[in-house]
């Protein structure tokens, strides 16, 4: 018989919160698995058992408490409690509160980085769909329509547009007011930029095949905030192009209707807002240019 000794050191964490702690403790004794011994369903009715699996499923996805996360799923399907509205400030949609809101684990999140102010990486967040499908739609060579595009979505994929498309393709900004072309004209993204109206489809066809010679656009990408700009996205297109809209205030009707009252063959993709990675693709555009960035501060951070 060979002699030997058996040392087993038991750590125990007792009270509030511990049990959100088992993942980690698991990981400082360097095991993988977790038995958990009670008796009767008291440890199941308590929530013990609930606290124990999803302390596992956060260290899954990398957080630890007190990590500071914006969903990226729509607060329409956020169950939310509010309980205190603390300032609301109507000009960049944001609106701080004090309450309480659920996350799925299916629901998607991004951590807020650090090198950057919360609000701004707040406002691009929202809109993160948009430069990230700009950047899976847009190809070298292509010409790409931006409708509404000096506005929060629509600056973001003009820059990812023009990083796409290179020096063979061409990025049209087709913006509203003067105030959005001059911004827009003044960050250089697009290889022409002009104040426009997506309610004048038959002008902004005529405005499109002449800065493109005939061309017209391989993709269009629809950002803008009012509704009835379908058909001046599906006629600046080529009949062989994509329209991605954006836009919520696209109309399905109107879109399907409309391709097949003026001929077109256009692919029509309806603006999902999420695609893989957007979240990583948006923020690194602020890191990336100091022009969006600056324009970014100043508008909505
Ligand atoms: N699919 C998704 O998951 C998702 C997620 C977030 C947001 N959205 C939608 O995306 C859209 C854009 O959001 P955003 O935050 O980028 O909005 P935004 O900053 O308000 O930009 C909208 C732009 O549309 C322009 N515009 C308005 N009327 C126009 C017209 N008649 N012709 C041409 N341009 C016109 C505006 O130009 P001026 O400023 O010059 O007037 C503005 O620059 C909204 O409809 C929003 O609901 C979709």
């Amino acid at each position: 018989m060979r002699n030997f000794n058996f040392h087993v050191p038991t750590e125990i964490e007792f009270g509030k919160g511990a049990a959100d702690k088992t993942a980690a403790l698991v990981k400082k004794h360097g095991g993988s698995r977790v038995l958990l011994v009670y008796g009767g369903q008291s440890a199941v009715k308590s929530g013990l058992v609930t606290y124990a699996v999803r302390s596992t499923k956060i260290d899954e996805f990398d957080l630890k408490e007190g990590d500071k996360i914006a969903t990226l799923v729509s607060l329409s399907l956020t169950p939310l409690r509010i309980d205190k509205i603390k300032e609301i400030r109507d000009e960049i949609d944001q609106v701080d509160i004090d309450g309480k809101a659920i996350l799925f684990e299916s629901g998607i999140y991004a951590k807020i980085p650090a090198d950057m102010p919360e609000t701004l990486a707040l406002s691009a967040l929202d809109v993160a769909g948009a430069p990230a499908q700009t950047a899976k739609l847009c190809k070298p060579g292509d010409i790409v329509l931006i409708i509404g595009a000096g506005g929060k979505s629509g600056m973001l994929c003009c820059y990812e547009a023009k990083k796409r498309v290179g020096v063979t393709g061409m990025v049209i900004g087709m913006c509203h007011s003067q105030k959005s072309t001059e911004r827009l004209q003044k960050l250089g993204f697009c290889d022409h930029v002009f104040a426009g109206n997506a309610h004048d489809p038959v002008g902004m066809m005529e405005k499109i095949s002449e800065l493109t010679n005939g061309e017209m656009a391989d993709v269009t990408i629809n950002n803008v905030n009012v509704p009835d700009t379908e058909m001046t996205s599906i006629l600046c297109t080529k009949d062989t192009g994509v329209v991605y809209f954006f836009s919520m205030a696209t109309s399905f009707t109107k879109a399907a209707l409309g391709a097949e009252g003026v001929g077109s063959d256009v692919t029509m993709i309806v603006g999902n807002g999420y695609t893989r990675g957007h979240a990583e693709i948006t923020l690194q555009l602020l890191r990336e240019s100091k022009e969006l960035r600056d324009i970014f501060t100043e508008l909505y951070a």
